[in-house]
């Protein structure tokens, strides 16, 4: 078992490029099924998650070829049409193939997703959605079997703005005759990035980012290549971390509006963010003040995927804050772990209330889910004397070696094999 061994107390400096978004590769892996020629995604992140991904598309019948920083993917042999349980139940991010291979082959089957544990994680919107576009949908011991062979352009409508629900509805339209219209659509950048790369090869989708996206079918995908966004999770990850432990970083390739509402968040704070093209540099050289409320919201609201570490930063803050948890019913699952460290946190249903400590202690403390993880890094990284972080890999799912990235800041962190 692998773990992360960090001696707490140094400042971060330097400067890092930040990696292309898990979130924004996941889902155009799955859109090149709807391609029957080659595409090159540049930049390819090497995540757990995109390469168990890469692996589903093999699964299908794709050839992928990773060079350095590339992969190329030979989607013309894709041939089957179900997805095996054991990669599918690895990650979310298999239930968006659905509506790619029924674009692609007009019939799926499909078992349940995996993803972190952070609640039920139900998909009935994304069923919702592809039922609206005429697919009929049996869910029979885990598994969809799907028949689009009268799926047809409609209005489709999404009771909550669900990334994944937006993302799959958006796959399962591109071929249908017709104008397809998505209302109350999720507007997170990956999927204005899964609309630029689909528009990239012949696609058209049209508003992607608000409200409501509307997609004029077309025959069918050339090839291309395709450079994705960077990762704003990471970006904000590390930018709570030089403010917990002081110092002086600049993270390259940002895009600072994919941040606005943490950078929000921090106006106030001991520290100074300043943006120059896509260089981001962060100043920080006191305790952090507390903040009196975060409530995680769909995007452009804060990230719930960056509601561990900002948690993780106000346990040491000057003062009391408190976190509501809106999108994930299970996502507090690092709280036990924080308090290991000594942190102040009560819990009431959705609502943390943090009193900030001028200080934590090191502790043996274990990973629940990726973002979780990444908190109590965070925390072990001001911690005073020794932390172990075990279970990194949920870590390793949506960081590529996070130890080797604060490493290069100057934090004392190692990834050390557990008996
Ligand atoms: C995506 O998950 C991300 N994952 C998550 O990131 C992120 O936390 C989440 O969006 C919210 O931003 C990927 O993109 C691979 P949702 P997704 O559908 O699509 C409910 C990470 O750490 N819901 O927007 O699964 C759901 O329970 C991961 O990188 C339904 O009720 O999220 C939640 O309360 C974690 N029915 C809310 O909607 C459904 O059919 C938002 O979920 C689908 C969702």
């Amino acid at each position: 078992m692998e773990s992360f061994f960090i001696c707490g107390g140094n400042k971060l400096e330097g400067e890092l490029d930040i990696q292309t978004s898990k979130n924004a590769v996941l889902p155009i892996l799955a859109g090149s099924i709807l391609c029957e020629e080659d595409i090159i995604i540049h930049k390819f992140p090497k995540y757990e998650d995109t390469l168990t991904m890469l692996k589903i598309l093999e699964d299908l019948g794709a050839k992928t070829y990773i060079y350095e920083e590339d992969v190329k993917i030979e989607c013309g042999s894709i041939q089957k049409s179900e997805i095996p349980v054991n990669l599918a139940s690895k990650i979310r991010s298999s239930i968006f193939s659905l509506g790619a291979i029924l674009s692609r082959f007009k019939k799926a089957k499909v078992p349940y997703p995996g993803g972190c544990a952070i609640g039920a994680r139900p998909i009935d919107l994304h069923i919702k959605g592809l039922k609206q576009l005429g697919a009929k949908i049996v869910d029979k011991h885990g598994f969809l079997y799907c028949d689009g062979s009268n799926m047809k352009s409609s209005v489709v409508n999404i009771d909550f703005p669900s990334v994944g629900a937006t993302e799959n509805i958006i796959l399962a339209s591109v071929f249908l005759k017709g104008r397809t219209k998505i209302i109350n659509c999720a507007k997170e950048p990956e999927i204005v990035d899964l609309a630029n790369f689909l528009n990239s090869l012949g696609a058209k989708i049209y508003g992607a980012g608000d409200s409501i996206i509307e997609i004029e079918g077309v025959e069918k995908l050339h090839g291309g290549e395709y450079t994705p966004i960077t990762d704003r999770i990471i970006t904000g990850t590390y930018v709570l971390a030089t403010l917990m432990c002081g110092g002086d970083v600049t993270l390259n390739k940002v895009n600072s509006d994919h941040i606005a509402s943490l950078m929000h968040n921090l106006k106030n704070n001991c520290c100074k963010i300043t943006v120059k093209g896509d260089k981001l540099r962060v100043i920080a050289n006191k305790r952090p003040k507390a903040i009196s409320k975060i409530e995680t919201q769909p995007y452009p609201g804060f990230p719930t995927d960056l509601q561990p570490q900002i948690m993780a930063m106000l346990s040491i803050a000057r003062g009391t804050s408190v976190v509501v948890e809106n999108l994930f019913e299970s996502r507090f699952k690092h709280i036990g772990e924080l308090k290991k460290l000594g942190a102040d946190i009560l819990v009431n249903d959705k609502t943390a209330i943090i009193k900030g400590k001028n200080m934590l202690y090191g502790a043996n403390v274990i990973c629940q889910d990726l973002r979780g993880g990444a908190g109590l890094v965070l925390a072990g990284l001001v911690a005073k004397g020794y932390t172990t972080v075990d279970d990194i890999f949920h870590i390793d799912r949506g960081y590529y070696h996070m130890e080797k990235d604060l490493q290069c800041l100057g934090a004392n962190i190692e990834r050390i094999t557990k008996a």
